[in-house]
């Protein structure tokens, strides 16, 4: 059997020449004071380069349908648009600064509109990605908020209306030189109280020493089984231990405005984007095949064969926009078994690769195999 797989890896060396070893097989770590786990499953998208028409194969689905009023709960309905989803990436392939495509931040851009506003629709974005298995996790997005009065820009985890991790941010609450951002649970509770979280233990307003539509910054919820930690920039911002959800459920992303002036305000005055530089997320699965797999690469846990999971300490702009992603990891594989979308490291890395630097990859190879 290892011959064989040995076999595998040299077909596959030679086919696609890449990695020799892999790394992470046992999952990637998170430690803190008073907390440590292990999750087996990562995905991270780099919208710094996200190109093209098909945000799908990047794994992220963008949404198309109508909320009429009064379901919206506002006095206008919500009209999620595909068309409002607009990958703006760097015209650098490799590098993390520099001009975009389109001109401006880049990035992939959620956009408001502020047209067609007597349609009784305000039009907006969302998107949600395609896997609908995540569950415990530390969930993490580099976004830099949207600066016209009267929308809402939100990052969350859902599962129904009563299970539900939100990061919201509402234009409204923007001051000269501060935010606010709102974390919710969505709980049985809040859906019992007409879908109102304001008077549960599960929401929070916490104030933002700067304007979050004044540069990326990068917002972060840890869910664990008895808590949930929401976090900025790598400093914890807030804890909650009441009602944490059980179920696994999707990722989204969306900014829409529906005029209600207790929450989103608005509509507003010109379009208006946020911009998201990244999502990352390492968690464990819902499915029972991904646990599976995780045991076939990782059949005795291996604390040598455990990532820890960088933690972003600086705010992701300017000179500090290039973070770590394990799928980009040029040295060795460090996502093996993992679920890839496009914009992982393998092109770029034989791009750049040399036939002296692939030398000693065969021999490290060949002497391995012939080793086993
Ligand atoms: C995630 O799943 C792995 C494998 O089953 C398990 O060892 C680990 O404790 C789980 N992590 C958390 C935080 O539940
Ligand atoms: C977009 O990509 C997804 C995933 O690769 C694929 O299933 C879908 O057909 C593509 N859509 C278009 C319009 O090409
Ligand atoms: C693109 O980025 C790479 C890595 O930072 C840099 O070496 C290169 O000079 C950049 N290319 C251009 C055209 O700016
Ligand atoms: C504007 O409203 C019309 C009529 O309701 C609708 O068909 C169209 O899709 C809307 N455009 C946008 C950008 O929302
Ligand atoms: C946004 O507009 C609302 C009224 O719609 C107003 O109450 C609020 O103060 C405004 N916020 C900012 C930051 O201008
Ligand atoms: C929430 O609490 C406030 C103040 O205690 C009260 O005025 C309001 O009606 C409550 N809202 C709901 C939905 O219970």
């Amino acid at each position: 059997m290892f011959r064989s797989v040995a076999h595998a890896a040299a077909f596959a060396l030679i086919a696609v020449p890449r990695f020799v070893r892999a790394d992470c097989e046992c999952g990637y770590s998170l430690k803190s004071d008073n907390d440590f786990a292990v999750f087996t499953d990562l995905i991270e998208t780099d919208f710094l380069h996200a190109s093209g028409e098909n945000l799908t194969e990047y794994g992220w689905r963008p949404q198309e349908y109508d909320v009429p009023a009064p379901t919206s709960r506002g006095p206008l309905g919500k009209r999620f648009r595909v068309d409002n989803l607009v990958p703006n990436p760097l015209k650098n392939e490799t590098g993390w600064t520099g001009e975009s495509e389109l001109g401006g931040e880049a990035g992939l851009q959620l956009w408001v509109r502020a047209d067609n506003i007597s349609s009784g629709f305000i039009s907006g974005s969302e998107m949600a990605h395609v896997r609908d298995d995540f569950r415990h996790g530390s969930y993490r997005v580099g976004m830099k908020l949207a600066g016209e009065n009267g929308t809402c820009g939100a990052f969350f985890y859902f599962h129904s209306d009563a299970q539900e991790i939100d990061l919201e941010f509402l234009s409204k609450e923007y001051t000269n030189n501060g935010g606010a951002v709102n974390l919710v649970l969505q709980t049985p509770e809040s859906v019992a109280s007409g879908y109102d979280a304001s008077n549960t233990s599960a929401y929070k307003v916490k104030e933002l020493p700067f304007r979050p539509d004044d540069m990326f910054h990068e917002y972060r919820f840890d869910w664990y089984s008895d808590k949930v930690i929401f976090y900025v920039d790598g400093k914890v911002l807030h804890e909650m231990t009441e009602d944490i959800p059980v179920e696994g459920g999707r990722l989204f992303m969306n900014h829409w405005s529906n005029g209600d002036p207790k929450w989103s305000a608005g509509p507003p005055e010109k379009d208006t984007a946020v911009v998201v530089s990244y999502v990352k997320a390492y968690f464990n699965s819902t499915q029972e095949a991904r646990f599976d797999a995780h045991r076939e690469r990782c059949p005795t846990y291996d604390p040598a064969k455990v990532c820890a999971i960088p933690a972003q300490t600086v705010a992701p702009d300017g000179d500090a926009a290039g973070t770590y992603f394990f799928s980009k990891d040029e040295a060795t594989e460090k996502t093996p078994g993992q679920i890839m979308y496009k914009g992982a490291a393998s092109s770029s890395f034989l791009a750049s690769t040399t036939l002296l630097t692939l030398l000693p990859l065969f021999a490290a190879l060949f002497s391995s195999a012939f080793s086993l």
